[in-house]
């Protein structure tokens, strides 16, 4: 009796939390910059599901890739995961660090796409 109310409960938490991280892409309005351990800039305007509508980025994983030994898995997607999960302060290798990688992922799609901000200040609005 006990141990199914554990695992009712366990249950219970797994669907709230699953609740929760979903609600948090959709209502995210800007990166979190708090893995930079003493941000210089304002948070970078983001609103995650809206911007990706209006830019028309139908894959996820246009962001949140995966490699392999160098090589981008096409259908594998790290949407799971924050950037900085990978990419550390410094880069490593062949990995940029974490402000080349977002700065390289939104600037670069911004500039070839000639769409969207690429102005400091446009990003990172006060
Ligand atoms: C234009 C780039 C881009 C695309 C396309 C994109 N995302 Fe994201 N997503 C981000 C960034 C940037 C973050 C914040 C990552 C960080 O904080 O390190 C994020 C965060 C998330 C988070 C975590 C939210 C949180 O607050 O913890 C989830 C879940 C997520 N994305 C799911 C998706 C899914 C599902 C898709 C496809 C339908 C998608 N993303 C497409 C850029 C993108
Ligand atoms: C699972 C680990 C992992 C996650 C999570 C990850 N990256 Fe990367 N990223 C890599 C690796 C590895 C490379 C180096 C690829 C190579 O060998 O050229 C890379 C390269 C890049 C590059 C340069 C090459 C390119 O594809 O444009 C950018 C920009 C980048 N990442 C941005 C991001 C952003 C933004 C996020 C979060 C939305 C992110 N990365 C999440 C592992 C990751
Ligand atoms: C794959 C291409 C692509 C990537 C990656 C991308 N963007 Fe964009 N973004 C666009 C396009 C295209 C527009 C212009 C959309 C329009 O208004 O027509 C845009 C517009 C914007 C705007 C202005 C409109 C709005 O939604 O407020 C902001 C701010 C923005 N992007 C921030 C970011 C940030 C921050 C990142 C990185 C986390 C990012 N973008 C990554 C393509 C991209
Ligand atoms: C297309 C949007 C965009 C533009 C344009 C942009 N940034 Fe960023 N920048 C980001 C994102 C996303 C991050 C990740 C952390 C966050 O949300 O602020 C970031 C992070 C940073 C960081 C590390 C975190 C911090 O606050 O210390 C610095 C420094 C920074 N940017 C400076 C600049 C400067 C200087 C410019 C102009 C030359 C610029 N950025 C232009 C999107 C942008």
């Amino acid at each position: 009796m006990k141990k199914g109310m554990t695992i009712i409960a366990g249950a219970f938490f797994l669907a709230a939390f699953m609740v929760l991280s979903v609600q948090s892409q959709e209502d995210m309005a800007e990166v979190d910059p708090s893995v930079f351990m003493n941000p210089q800039r304002p948070a970078a305007v983001f609103k995650h599901d809206e911007h990706n509508e209006t830019a028309g980025i139908e894959e996820c994983n246009e962001c949140h890739h995966v490699y392999e030994d160098g090589k981008l898995l096409e259908y594998e997607s790290s949407e799971d995961m924050r950037c900085g999960d990978c990419h550390g302060l410094e880069a490593e290798g062949n990995m940029p660090s974490l402000v080349k990688a977002f700065h390289g992922n939104c600037k670069g799609c911004h500039e070839k796409q000639k769409g969207g901000p690429i102005m400091c200040g446009e990003c990172h609005v006060r």
